[in-house]
């Protein structure tokens, strides 16, 4: 398992940034699954303030893990979130972005976004391949919209899936664990205290682990990197710090 694991979130938002132009260089089309939420912010910040010059956008292809179902103008768009972050900041055409559209009927709309990956990524015994897929990590272990109260959604043969949000009852839009798993890579980004008691149980596999989606991540390709900070990494017996 290749853990990489850093001081605070400022060094993880930069050393993800380097990790993922070197992800992108030499490729004639780089097709890439963003996660939502809060962690995210500040690696968009500082991978368009810092490296954008060193990618060429016209080449990065952006797609979703998983999106809030609300219009684009919320604040708990994940769309919006990234707009906001790294593409009102960076020269990316503008049909390269593909959302998903959390305003319209989540099961047509899950149907439509697998029908487009299907479409225009390469597939693997026709599931959709990414080249990259990002994650991040809830503090119930939950990853992409695949929440441990929905955990069999995981292996729903659909490659898009609508879940619930367990509190908020709130609809999202994600993909299912096959296709995360067929993914050439896979990072997840996972950040601060309060995640540290699930990255154990992911990570070193303690006791009740299986109930947490974020542990059925093992990508066919064996490339899973987790990028960490010291506080998330603080109960691993494997953290050098
Ligand atoms: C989302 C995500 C989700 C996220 C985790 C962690 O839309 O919420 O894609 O899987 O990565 O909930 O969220 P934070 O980064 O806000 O802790």
């Amino acid at each position: 398992m290749d853990l990489r694991i850093f001081k605070d979130k400022q060094e993880v938002a930069e050393q993800f940034s380097a990790y993922f132009v070197e992800q992108t260089k030499g490729k004639e089309a780089f097709h890439v699954a963003l996660s939502g939420g809060s962690t995210p912010k500040i690696v968009f910040d500082v991978l368009a303030e810092k490296f954008a010059g060193q990618v060429d956008w016209s080449k990065v292809h952006f797609y979703w893990g998983d999106e809030r179902c609300v219009p684009p103008t919320d604040d708990e768009s994940n769309y919006k979130m990234t707009v906001e972050h790294l593409f009102s900041k960076i020269e990316v055409p503008q049909e390269n972005i593909n959302r998903i559209l959390g305003e319209k009927d989540p099961n047509p709309e899950a149907m439509r976004y697998a029908n487009l990956l299907e479409i225009d990524l390469d597939r693997v015994e026709e599931v959709p391949q990414f080249d990259l897929v990002i994650l991040g990590m809830g503090d119930d272990g939950h990853t992409a919209s695949i929440f441990p109260h929905e955990i069999e959604l995981w292996d729903s043969e659909d490659h898009c899936v609508v879940a619930t949000h367990p509190e908020s009852g709130q609809k999202r839009v994600s993909l299912n664990g096959k296709v995360i798993n067929t993914s050439k890579e896979v990072a997840f980004l996972v950040t601060g205290a309060s995640k540290a008691e699930k990255v154990e149980a992911v990570i070193e596999k303690t006791e009740g682990f299986e109930q947490y989606p974020a542990s059925l991540v093992q990508p066919t390709s064996g490339n899973l990197v987790w990028f960490l900070d010291e506080e998330a990494a603080s109960k691993l017996n494997q953290n050098p710090s």
